[in-house]
């Protein structure tokens, strides 16, 4: 039941950046309130990220949220990058330093993150939308809601937006205070989950001319694929045996066994672009995760980025709230802007490694010396390793 509350810090969003940083906060013994537009039933079954950077997944089991990570999540010491019909692994442990990423889906992570809070009773509330925010250069910001129990208000000393990328948190701010950057690619990624057992050991990302493919997983019997497609492209446009079809045609080796295939249980079309939000911060209300700031997804950057703005904002507002210190909460947003450029940098990189341009041939032929590159150099190998494996943890 929602009635007009107060409390220490209001989150707005039950994704990981939200449900973490309240975990962190109950750790510090701060009363948070998480509110989410969505019903719980949605954000646990919502199918997105998949890879776990090292530090994160380190970060993350300290924190108590690793348990049943540890246990399902596959630890995977390379990835293969397949051009031109022939498949080249990426031995990223031995790059660097005997270092791994776990692939665990996010919408799992959600769901350990929601226990582990309905676990202690700290307030959650699924299908309460915000509507606005207010008095943000005040010291008491408030939020408004609209939910079944109608319109009502939270007021707290910090108001953090974890809401996404279609949120209200960066709206709610007067003009010419946050600056927006953004890069819009001529791409689209459509996405599946399959009931198939993945027919191959590791992640591989394919250029092929007809388009971007990658294969991963979720388990040992459950397989998550993704092909690049136009922009403008719709579901309508795909059924089951074009995505097939087409993930066979690009995925294809003269040396490797068939992919394989099983009935979809979940698909959908997810454009790719960059944004970046700048300061993270308009007085009271501080944004963390795709709030701030969007990467393609083709670096595997976007989960690990939100859980490491939460672990720089967890502490800065316990000390903001405990001590009355803002020394930390000042630097948050130019600290967390650094690893964010540094993962737009890396995100494009691969993006336009790896996805052919559909009428730019000297973009292709940069595309392909740059995929030599990799293969042809170590050290080349050696930076694309540590960036995919730990870039969001230093
Ligand atoms: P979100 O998960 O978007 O959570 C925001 C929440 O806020 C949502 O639950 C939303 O319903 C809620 N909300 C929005 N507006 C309101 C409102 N007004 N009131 C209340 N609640 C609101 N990242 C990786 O690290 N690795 C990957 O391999 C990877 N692959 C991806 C593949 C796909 C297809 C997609 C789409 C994304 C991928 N990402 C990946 C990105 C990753 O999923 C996001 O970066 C991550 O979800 C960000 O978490 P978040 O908590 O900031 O935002
Ligand atoms: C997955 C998603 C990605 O964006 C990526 O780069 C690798 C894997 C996945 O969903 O498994």
């Amino acid at each position: 039941m929602l009635g007009a509350e107060r409390t220490q810090v209001v989150i707005v969003g039950a994704g990981p950046a939200g449900l973490l940083l309240g975990h962190l906060l109950h750790l510090e013994g701060i009363d948070t309130i998480i509110v989410e537009r969505r019903s719980q039933e949605y954000v646990e079954e919502r199918v997105r990220a998949g890879v776990i950077e090292w530090g994160i997944a380190n970060f993350l089991e300290s924190s108590g949220v690793g348990t049943r990570m540890r246990a399902e999540g596959l630890v995977h010491h390379g990835i293969e990058l397949r051009f031109e019909g022939v498949s080249h692994r990426i031995a990223l442990s031995e790059l660097y330093e005997g270092r791994a990423i776990t692939v665990y889906g996010q919408q799992e992570v959600v769901k350990d993150l929601i226990a582990l809070r309905q676990g202690y009773g700290a307030p959650l509330h699924f299908d309460a939308e915000v509507t606005s925010i207010e008095g943000h250069t005040t010291d008491h910001p408030t939020v408004r809601l609209t939910s079944d129990d109608g319109e009502t208000s939270i007021t707290a000393d910090y108001v953090v937006g974890c809401d996404g990328s279609h949120g209200a948190a960066v709206g709610s701010v007067p003009p010419g205070y946050l600056r927006r950057y953004e890069r819009v690619y001529p791409f689209s990624w459509l996405g599946i989950l399959a009931e198939a057992p993945p027919t191959t050991e590791e992640l591989i990302y394919c250029r092929h001319a007809r388009g971007f493919a990658l294969y991963s997983m979720r388990s040992p019997t459950r397989s998550r694929l993704y092909l690049g497609v136009r922009p403008d492209e719709t579901l309508d446009a795909w059924p089951d045996d074009r995505i097939w079809e087409e993930l066979v045609t690009r995925l294809a080796t003269d040396h490797t066994a068939d992919i394989g295939q099983g009935p979809i249980i979940e698909r959908g079309i997810t454009p790719m672009r960059s944004v970046v939000i700048a300061p993270m911060r308009y007085g009271r209300l501080l944004l963390a995760g795709d709030a701030a700031h969007i990467v393609p997804p083709t670096g595997a950057k976007g989960m690990n980025l939100a859980v490491a703005d939460v672990r720089l904002l967890a502490p800065a507002l316990a000390a903001a709230l405990g001590d009355h210190d803002e020394r930390l909460l000042k630097e948050y947003s130019d600290q967390s802007l650094r690893r964010v450029w540094r993962a737009e940098e890396f995100s494009t990189y691969m993006t336009q490694m790896l996805h052919p341009h559909p009428s730019d041939d000297f973009e292709n032929g940069v595309q392909m010396a740059r995929l030599r590159q990799v293969i042809e150099s170590e050290s080349t190998a050696r930076s694309l390793a540590r960036n995919y494996v730990n870039l969001s943890s230093v």
